[in-house]
């Protein structure tokens, strides 16, 4: 694929102690209209996603359980496969950490820095959180809880293996300096600097006091402590240290999409490691805030986590996407509310979108025939469709996916408002009621294909039923968008609601 620009998007790898919730389905589901969104504009794009499957988290839920961890790890992984399944994700390759392949790309990547000699061996003691698989300083805790879990850390002594970090504050500085776009939004980077600035201690990277690991390759009784062992996942997955040729066509320009619980290690620690490797650090890092359920962060240790599969039941699997990309822009925090999605849905989809496919299709089939006409080279819509492109293009560039469907939606009420100002539905069948829903058609084929990275299925069914072959997947954009597309004499199919209303709660 020479000269296609490569795009390569990662979500993080998910905890295999517990099933999949609304907040993982969060990040993948914005990894996945990117990596749709990408395929669209012609990018060769590699999506990945996967489980994180070692540490003491892990060893611990498997012993309450009375099950091995790779017990545990299998049934929690096929948990995570089915939700993103069930949610139409589109990721390339899913990886485990338990496997071969990882375990010998961690050992490749950890011996490069231990040669380098960035790894040396002391004495640690220290209060740990097991659920943030953690070291902690006294001050970073709470009343002796950790502050995100707001639970007592546990005093842990082993003899380790430290990564010298102490040596990488200043080449860290330098590279943020160098590339100032790297971890956006700027809050986010300002967080990042932040860390890095208040100064950085070595790190243990090593245990003796489980084996559910990767082992320490020059030492057997260590495995690697699992954050070290699961970063790596993202260079494992494009083959590091067995394909260099690979590596070099998705390394170092990925981006990396995660939220803000795991900033230090992914802004700090990552490309730390990988300075220490020689391997230059990851490209972008776009990190976003929490979503919340009545201002608590669901996780999966408090009780109001959502399944997304229970979501999707009601609203659809669009639906659920849909809301999840458009809700709330990325970076900030954002509220999670039943009420919020039962009117959004309402609102862009079942109004919206819904609706300017219902209008246009009963309209072509009472005053055309059924066929539908083609567009006006001169429409008032022609502009609007241009804009509205570039608007989402360009929102999409920056990871805004809010951003970018507001732009497409503006489309769709201008495509609705204009059908109300002309009232087809009303005329005598002619060249003024073909104009107006030849044009309005044509919006039809450019949202379905803009809107294709957030409601696929409810995109490649309007394709269908105004009568295109193929699919908006296999579209090409900026060509595919350009006003005068559709060909018009199609046979446009009348069907059942695309987006059935839902009852306010
Ligand atoms: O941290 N709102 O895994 P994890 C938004 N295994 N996003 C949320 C969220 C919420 N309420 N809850 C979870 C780990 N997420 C490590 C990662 S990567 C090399 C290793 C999302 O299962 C968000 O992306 O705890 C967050 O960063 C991630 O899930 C944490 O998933
Ligand atoms: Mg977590």
């Amino acid at each position: 694929m020479a000269g296609v620009p490569a795009f390569y998007v990662t979500t993080p790898i998910y905890y295999v102690n517990d099933k999949p919730h609304i907040g993982h389905a969060y990040t993948t589901v914005i990894a996945d209209a990117l990596a749709r969104w990408h395929r669209l504009i012609g990018d060769d794009v590699f999506f990945l996603t996967g489980t994180d499957e070692h540490g003491l988290k892990v060893q611990r839920v498997a012993e309450e359980r009375g099950i091995t961890p790779q017990e545990q790890a299998d049934t929690t992984s096929e948990r995570f496969r089915e939700a993103w399944a069930g949610l139409d994700i589109t990721n390339d390759d899913f990886i485990r950490t338990t496997e071969p392949r990882h375990h010998k790309a961690v050992q490749r990547l950890l011996q490069a820095v231990y040669d380098n000699g960035h790894i040396e061996l002391a004495t640690y003691e220290g209060l740990y959180c097991v659920g943030c698989e953690a070291y902690y300083t006294d001050d970073e805790l709470e009343d002796g809880n950790c502050p995100i879990h707001q639970r007592p850390a546990e005093l842990f002594k082993e003899d380790n293996y430290f990564f010298k970090l102490s040596r990488f504050e200043q080449p860290l500085l330098d590279w943020f300096e160098a590339h100032p776009d790297a971890i956006q939004p700027e809050s986010k980077r300002n967080e990042a600097l932040g860390l890095i600035r208040q100064g950085l201690r070595d790190v243990s990277i090593t245990r003796t006091s489980l084996d559910w690991g990767v082992p320490v390759p020059w030492d057997p009784d260590h495995v690697f402590y699992v954050w070290y062992d699961a970063l790596i996942n993202y260079a494992t997955a494009i083959g590091y240290g067995e394909d260099p040729e690979r590596f070099a066509r998705w390394w170092p320009a990925v981006n990396h999409l995660i939220g803000k619980d795991i900033i230090r290690f992914h802004c700090v620690y990552w490309p730390a490691m990988l300075l220490a490797a020689g391997i230059d650090p990851p490209r972008h890092v776009w990190v976003h805030g929490y979503l919340l359920v009545k201002g608590a962060k669901m996780s999966k240790t408090a009780f109001n986590q959502i399944a997304p599969g229970d979501l999707a039941e009601e609203f659809g699997v669009d639906g659920v996407r849909y809301h999840l990309l458009r809700d709330n822009a990325f970076g900030p925090d954002g509220d999670f509310s039943y009420e919020g999605m039962v009117a959004r849905y309402n609102a862009d989809l079942a109004n919206n979108l819904g609706n300017l496919l219902s209008r246009v299709s009963t309209v072509v089939g009472s005053k055309c025939g059924g066929v539908g006409p083609a567009p006006r080279p001169d429409s008032p819509l022609a502009p609007v469709a241009a804009e509205c492109y570039e608007a989402a293009a360009a929102a999409w560039q920056r990871v805004q996916p809010a951003e970018a469907l507001e732009a497409t939606w503006r489309l769709i009420r201008e495509a609705n408002a204009h059908l109300e100002a002309n009232e087809p539905w009303k005329a005598e069948p002619g060249p003024a009621v073909d104009a107006v829903l030849g044009d309005a058609l044509e919006v039809l084929r450019i949202v379905a294909i803009l809107a294709h990275p957030a409601v696929p299925r409810a995109c490649t069914e309007v394709w269908r039923r105004i009568g295109l072959h193929g699919a908006p997947a296999d579209q090409r954009l900026p060509g595919a968008a350009r006003w005068g597309g559709y060909p018009g004499g199609f046979r446009v199919e009348k069907g059942a609601p695309l987006f059935p209303r839902i009852k306010e709660p």
